[in-house]
């Protein structure tokens, strides 16, 4: 009862309007009415460190600037980083099955893939693994050129992303103790994942809602679980953007519960081994 009251009082109202203002035009994410409770309990801990008494004096302190690692930990916080391994299979098998083969067909073409959200790394991970057994049976491909490039706007997950070393449950989730064992080095209760699976893997920070045109071109887009958190403008402008970075016939996957439907006429929606991907039309 006395922790309610305290979490209501950091929150009014015309403060939340101004923080869902600030987080949408911060990262693009739209926080709808009545998600006070998810501002209080996700910034509760940013605010008794740095002793802010109310969102709205949080909010002052990042109108002067004076502590730019303030907006680095709201956005930490507020990002969700729900992530597993080989999350939606079906994606995998498509990128074994369909993707690599097809695109292994282009004349001495290296391969470029983005994984545009890439949370603790397992995404980037799970498709590295899946190009390097393509690659052992397929020698030569890709001009044994391949590159992984993976992105997050949240600098915590990215540092996790780069130790490549997962512990408890996101050691377990999603993982076969046969697939823990070919991908992973076992240091105590811990994975880590192997060196041949983690040199081909680049992090780096980025916000989708802004330009990320400097990141090059690319022949697949993994942009999964993500664009649910945007407006529908906003995931118009990400999806164009994006159809503007992709290689001729790239590719483009999305979560299983999201779709271009509406957003974007710039693909063609494949249906194939219990999965949906995108191809560049
Ligand atoms: C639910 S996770 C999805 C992770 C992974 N793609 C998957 O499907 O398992 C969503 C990720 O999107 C990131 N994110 C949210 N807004 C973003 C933005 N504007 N730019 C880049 N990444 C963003 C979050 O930090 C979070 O790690």
């Amino acid at each position: 009862m006395q922790e309610m009251s305290v979490k209501k009082g950091i929150l009014s109202q015309s403060d939340y309007k101004a923080f869902q203002d600030f987080l949408q035009d911060a990262c693009g994410i739209v926080l709808g009415a009545g998600k006070e409770y998810l501002v209080s309990s996700r910034l509760g801990s940013l605010m008794r460190h740095y002793d802010i008494a109310t969102v709205g004096d949080l909010l002052n302190q990042l109108s002067y600037g004076r502590n730019p690692s303030l907006k680095t930990g709201i956005i930490d916080a507020m990002t969700t980083n729900e992530t597993f391994w080989f999350r939606d299979m079906a994606h995998f098998n498509l990128l074994e099955r369909r993707i690599l083969p097809e695109l292994s067909n282009r004349p001495g073409q290296r391969l470029r893939i983005w994984s545009a959200a890439c949370s603790s790394g397992q995404e980037p991970y799970n498709i590295s693994m899946v190009v390097e057994e393509f690659r052992a049976h397929n020698r030569g491909c890709f001009g044994n050129v391949t590159e992984i490039v993976a992105t997050d706007i949240s600098k915590r997950v990215l540092d996790e992303a780069r130790r490549g070393v997962y512990c408890g449950m996101s050691a377990s989730r999603g993982l076969s103790a046969e697939q823990s064992s070919r991908y992973f080095i076992k240091n105590g209760d811990c994975l880590e994942v192997r060196p041949e699976f983690k040199r081909q893997v680049s992090f780096r920070h980025a916000n989708l809602t802004q330009g990320y045109e400097l990141l090059g071109r690319f022949d697949v887009i993994f942009c999964r679980n993500v664009l649910i958190y945007f407006s529908r403008i906003q995931k118009q402008d990400i999806l164009s953007r994006m159809a503007r970075i992709l290689n001729p016939g790239g590719y483009l996957l999305l979560g299983s519960t999201e779709s271009i439907s509406g957003h974007s006429d710039q693909f063609e929606m494949i249906s194939e081994s219990g999965g949906i991907v995108y191809r560049l039309k």
